[in-house]
């Protein structure tokens, strides 16, 4: 199934929480699904590809793809006159979110996250931590009333996942869900 919007990318940012599995996921699925995409992933992030899944940067230079460097803010997707059809950041760590959620932009990836808010634009966060502090909740439900989507990274069980990697196709699937791309990877209830 291929998505059919060629003009407007999606912007994959990759921040430093734990589950860099699902920030790759989500890359080869949009790929997958033939949508352009601009990525930044942020230096902590970078480690953690690394640490968890032996990946280095380049893995992200592919045909279709523009990747960022993420201390610079002279990129398009630094402006909201560069069109985009939404944004991920996964996984998104409580740091970048808390930045988001204050509007106090640090680098790149958190800039992209406030243009898409500002443009009113599909901006989808996937956290990772446990347990989540009365800050960390406060935070994604102010972004959550600026129309952020908070996705956490919490797959279900009820399709019996057997590898990481189905885990991490549910959360991608989701992913794809909310930026409206079609997709059929990801088990539906009902099979639907
Ligand atoms: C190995 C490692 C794992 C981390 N895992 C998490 C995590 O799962 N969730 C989280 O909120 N922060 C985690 N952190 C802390 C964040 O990386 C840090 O607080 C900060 O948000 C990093 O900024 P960035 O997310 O913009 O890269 C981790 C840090 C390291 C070095």
């Amino acid at each position: 199934m291929k998505y059919n919007d060629k003009t407007w990318p999606v912007v994959l940012g990759i921040s430093g929480a734990s589950g860099a599995i699902y920030g790759r996921e989500i890359f080869d699925r949009l790929l997958g699904a033939g949508v352009p995409l601009h990525v930044v992933i942020t230096p902590t992030g970078k480690g953690i590809l690394k640490a968890e899944l032996g990946l280095e940067t380049e893995y992200f230079h592919k045909p279709g793809v523009v990747v960022h460097d993420n201390s610079r803010y002279d990129s398009p997707i630094a402006s909201g006159s560069f069109p985009t059809s939404g944004m991920v950041v996964a996984p998104c760590s409580m740091g970048c979110l808390a930045r988001i959620a204050a509007g106090a932009s640090t680098d790149l990836l958190e800039r992209a996250a406030d243009v898409h808010i500002k443009e009113r634009r599909p901006l989808v966060l996937v956290p990772r931590e446990t347990p989540l502090s009365d800050i960390h909740l406060e935070n994604m439900l102010r972004l959550s009333r600026a129309g952020v989507v908070i996705l956490p990274a919490m797959p279900g069980f009820t399709h019996s996942p057997g590898t990481f990697d189905d885990l991490a196709a549910f959360i991608a699937g989701r992913v794809l869900d909310q930026l409206k791309i079609p997709q059929d990877f990801a088990p539906r209830y009902g099979g639907g």
